[in-house]
């Protein structure tokens, strides 16, 4: 089928009371892996391709490699800039047929955040394209996505934004951060924020950061010489209580690049005069794969397609 929306996508899982996971790709292999996942699990999905994706991959292969699996794929797909954060980036986008964006504005101040975000707002719903935008900071860092500090959304502000900006789903900053190190202390979630802000907005709520960094992947990260040391994701049952409190978009990068990592050094460590690359870039996507149906089980998405 053609690609859908993602403000399709998450009606449904608001109105059915599940999670559906934005899983970032940089290029074919993981998007393959993802998609197959999908297939299995019977599963809509959200393919998010990132400014540093762009610039990596180019967005016309990207755009045009998706649309081909959403065409050969019997579950809804959506298109989705994450965190674009350049006007002419996310009009790139809307060119090359996303049928979702994010507008990152969140390191400027409200205001700006506003207008920013209602420029783009106009501009996608000509055209039929749902918007994305960011409420609040989070802490991390990744290529083209960082911040020093964390700023908690507030919900009242939040409920403000939404009026005033008219944007399809509201990414909360509620004590997740990008990357692979996200808790110094106790791994916890601003769960009753979450239940506030659900309250107050209407639309989806998105969580970013929200890899669990899953020990299976660590400890055999470990075994093939990559000690991630302090590294520390989101607990599983913090995201089904993110979930339960109103959390229906969910993304993961962090760890489906770990699990590409781990099946290609574990292939290669195993197989040292291999230098086929479909034989290790396989390897990398079998657990990429594995990664995202566990997610899809955990987010409440399989059979929902
Ligand atoms: O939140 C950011 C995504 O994981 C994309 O990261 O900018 O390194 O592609 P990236
Ligand atoms: P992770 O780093 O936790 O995978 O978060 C990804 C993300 O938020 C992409 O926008
Ligand atoms: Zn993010």
């Amino acid at each position: 089928m053609a690609l859908v929306t993602m403000k399709e996508i998450l009606e449904d899982a608001d109105k059915r009371g599940y999670g559906v996971g934005a899983f970032n790709i940089n290029n074919l292999e993981f998007l393959k892996a993802i998609v197959q996942a999908g297939e299995e699990e019977k599963s809509p999905l959200i393919i998010a391709v990132s400014e540093g994706a762009m610039k990596y991959a180019g967005v016309e292969y990207l755009s045009e490699i998706v649309k081909i699996a959403a065409k050969n794929a019997s579950i809804p797909i959506a298109l989705h800039l994450d965190h674009g954060k350049h006007f002419e980036k996310i009009m790139a986008t809307l060119r090359n047929g996303f049928t979702s964006v994010m507008i990152d504005a969140s390191d400027k101040p409200y205001e700006e955040n506003v207008k920013l975000t209602s420029e783009i707002v106009k501009i996608a719903h000509a055209m039929g394209v749902t918007v994305e935008a960011e409420l609040g900071r989070l802490l991390g860092k990744e290529d083209e996505v960082q911040s020093d500090v964390a700023i908690y959304t507030d919900p009242q502000d939040a409920k403000r934004f939404v009026e005033e900006t008219g944007v399809d789903a509201l990414a909360v900053a509620v004590g997740t951060s990008h990357g692979a190190y996200k808790f110094k202390g106790e791994a916890k979630l601003d769960i009753e924020r979450i239940k506030k802000i659900k309250e107050l907005v209407s639309i989806p709520l998105v969580l970013h950061g929200a890899s669990g960094v899953p020990a299976h992947i660590t400890k055999g990260l470990k075994e093939v010489g990559v000690d991630l040391k302090s590294a520390k994701g989101v607990p599983e049952e913090e995201i089904k209580k993110a979930i339960g409190a109103g959390i229906r978009k969910i993304n993961i990068d962090t760890d489906l690049r770990l699990s590409f990592l781990l099946g290609v050094r574990r292939y290669m460590a195993e197989n040292p005069t291999t230098f086929d690359p479909r034989k290790y870039l396989g390897a990398g996507m079998e657990i990429v794969k594995d990664t995202v149906k566990s997610k899809i089980q955990l987010f409440g998405s399989a059979n929902k397609a």
